[in-house]
């Protein structure tokens, strides 16, 4: 017998961690078409206009390379085309994703410098600055920050941390994993000058895993012709050659790609702009309830809120993960777990991706029926707060038409 997915006793799962989200039902209605022919007509078609239309959401207008792979598979890539073994690289232990990238670093053979970090703050331009004025002989050769740490719900100041590159006239390549905040979080690739950007389909993208991504600047692709690292799968040039015709060099995931074709119209008919304003809105509501509660924000700095996701401290005495299972087992709702050394400590409320306010104040008023239910103390009125929130900073008008 195969098990049943989904089974769920009547009206819809919550799906609220931070990523894979919920996805729209267009684009699951577009995965839902038969499989085509990847070396035929149809499909250069359906590769042009992907490609064509992809660099928006990155904000660039240099290659972005599409994978059949996870987001691991996009850190690894991102590495193995542009540097040699043994290389230096400068990393910021932002939470658990940082370490995973470090450790994929390590097994590859270059040699990450970690700069230490609480888990409650986001890479500090200053520190990196400082370490890369030091590095006179540039002897490192890419900084790697994680944008949005989905582990911990901090934001890094990308921008800033460009800047402090900057200052200290460093020529490292500057790569950036944006898994769990593109399409979520305002990210730019071009005018930010980051050589590679790192990304996954299964969060602001609305789709399942299954896609990844490197967007890649000349500088990065310049240091590819160089560097020495092996590898196939992952090398970009055979990709972006395939790609001008629409194709790859291996089978693509095509039917993923119908998905992404969908998502992309998704997020142009809001308007990138908008959609980054609705997360804002909808995090900020989040945290307001949080607040209200009278629990604490993992986050300690205002300036790196994220707004994709927030991570809540647990009662010093309580299991975040006692608490989750309540929620799931009597309200059907996921919330995301806490990961390595914030296992039991957090639970992360995902509010990214396709999501509206009746959605967001579902999930909360879910937490705070799950507080009671686990016996956490916390004070009442958290989605009340939050409610508040949205009636006067409230989402505008869905169309002319119901305007009118
Ligand atoms: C910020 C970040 N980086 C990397 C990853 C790893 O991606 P994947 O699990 O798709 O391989 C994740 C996964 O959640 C993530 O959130």
């Amino acid at each position: 017998m195969t098990t049943p997915l989904n089974s769920h006793p009547s009206g819809r799962h919550f799906l609220q961690i931070p990523g894979p989200t919920n996805v729209p039902d267009r684009v699951l209605r577009a995965i839902d078409q038969p499989t085509i022919d990847h070396r035929g007509p149809e499909f250069a078609v359906l590769g042009r206009d992907i490609l064509g239309r992809i660099g928006t959401v990155f904000q660039t207008r240099q290659p972005v390379v599409i994978y059949a792979g996870s987001g691991t598979g996009a850190w690894e890539a991102a590495l193995v085309n542009t540097l040699s073994p043994g290389d230096r690289v400068l990393m910021a232990e932002t939470g658990h994703f940082a370490l995973l990238w470090k450790r994929l670093a390590e097994r590859l053979g270059l040699v990450p410098e970690f700069i230490p970090g609480d888990w409650r703050h986001g890479a500090d331009p200053e520190a990196i600055h400082a370490r890369l004025a030091d590095d006179r002989s540039h002897a490192l050769k890419a900084v790697c920050v994680v944008h949005n740490e989905t582990s911990t719900g901090v934001t890094s100041r990308i921008a800033e941390i460009r800047r402090a590159i900057d200052r200290a006239a460093h020529p490292a390549l500057f790569m950036v994993d944006t898994i769990s905040s593109l399409g979520s979080i305002d990210y730019r690739h071009d005018e930010w000058g980051v050589d590679v950007t790192v990304a996954g389909s299964q969060k602001g993208l609305m789709l399942p895993p299954g896609l990844s991504f490197n967007a890649v600047s000349e500088k990065a692709r310049a240091a590819s012709r160089e560097a020495r690292l092996p590898r196939a799968y992952w090398a970009w040039d055979e990709i972006i050659e395939a790609n001008t015709k629409g194709y790859w060099p291996s089978t693509p995931a095509t039917n993923l790609l119908y998905g992404l074709q969908a998502a992309l119209d998704q997020l142009e008919a809001e308007g990138l702009p908008n959609v980054f304003a609705r997360h804002d809105r909808h995090a900020e509501a989040t945290r307001r309830a949080v607040r209200a509660w009278g629990l604490e924000i993992l986050c300690a700095n205002p300036a790196e809120y994220s707004s994709a996701l927030t991570a809540v401290m647990m009662p010093p005495g309580h299991d975040a993960d006692a608490f989750r299972r309540t929620v799931l087992q009597h309200l059907d709702m996921s919330l995301g777990t806490g990961l390595s050394r914030l296992a039991g400590k957090v639970f992360r409320i995902g509010h990214l991706g396709d999501f509206n306010d009746l959605a967001l104040m579902g999930t909360l008023s879910g937490v705070e029926i799950g507080l009671a239910l686990a016996g956490v103390p916390h004070r009442k009125g958290g989605a009340q707060a939050a409610l508040d929130y949205l009636a006067q900073a409230h989402a505008p008008a869905r169309s002319a038409a119901i305007a009118a």
